[in-house]
């Protein structure tokens, strides 16, 4: 059994004028169950949709994702949810945190969502900050008084929180400088010790440096 794998996926998008633009073809491709699989091509090579049908927030055209050999896109909208939620945690570029919360709230949010306690969520919460040295003070600080840096773990760690079995990473350095991206990719590289990472990116230092696999991805084509 394969815990994630893609068959035939492919996207089009249908122009006003009519005209039909496929994005993403065919894809086909078995993923480890562990570590770092980086996905690597051009702005617009079709990265990004390749990650959102993955993580069920888009649909394909044709083909299909399976997730322990089935398929995502047949599953109930509780079925769904959960997926969405327990199994996969995504990393955008963007962290999206809410600002006025701290760092430990926007972190164990995820385990509130499914119906964790909120002293268990906490506990879980504290553990992920101390795994990475995350100051203490930091934990009930406000996240807009966090540097982007800082963000960015929070961002990490919300999605680990629920101890998914696949971390789906779009872009996750590519606002933060030499040093801090190195910091999150050293967390990347960790977790990947036990579990799959999808990362998408356009560093090739870094794509080189972290990666067990590294898959092309070329004007919607994926080359593995
Ligand atoms: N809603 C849409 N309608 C038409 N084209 C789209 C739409 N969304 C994305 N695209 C196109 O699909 C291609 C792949 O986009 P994307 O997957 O975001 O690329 P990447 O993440 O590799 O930069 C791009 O050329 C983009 O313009
Ligand atoms: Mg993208």
């Amino acid at each position: 059994m394969s815990l994630l794998r893609i068959s035939n996926l492919t996207k089009k998008y249908y122009l006003p004028s009519g005209k039909e633009r496929t994005v993403l073809s065919n894809a086909s491709y078995t993923f480890p169950n562990n570590g770092l699989v980086s996905i690597f091509g051009k702005s617009g090579s079709g990265k990004s949709t390749l990650l959102n049908l993955i993580a069920l927030l888009d649909e394909p055209t044709n083909g299909v994702v399976y997730f322990n050999d089935e398929n995502i896109f047949r599953y109930s909208i509780k079925q769904k949810n959960d997926y969405r939620n327990k199994e996969i945690g995504i990393i955008f570029q963007q962290p999206n945190l809410l600002e006025n919360y701290s760092a430990l709230f926007n972190i164990t949010l995820p385990a509130l969502i499914s119906e964790k306690s909120v002293k268990e969520a906490e506990i879980l919460g504290k553990n992920l900050l101390k795994s990475i040295n995350f100051n203490e003070k930091l934990y009930l600080k406000k996240c807009k008084d966090l540097s982007g840096g800082e963000k960015e773990r929070v961002n990490i760690l919300r999605a680990l929180i629920n101890n998914p079995k696949i971390i789906i990473c779009d872009e996750p350095t590519g606002s933060l400088d030499y040093q801090n991206s190195l910091l999150i990719m050293d967390i990347l590289k960790d977790v990947s010790k036990n579990r799959l990472v999808i990362l998408v990116s356009h560093n090739a230092y870094l794509v080189n440096k972290y990666s067990d696999v590294v898959l092309f991805i070329e004007q919607g084509v994926l080359k593995t």
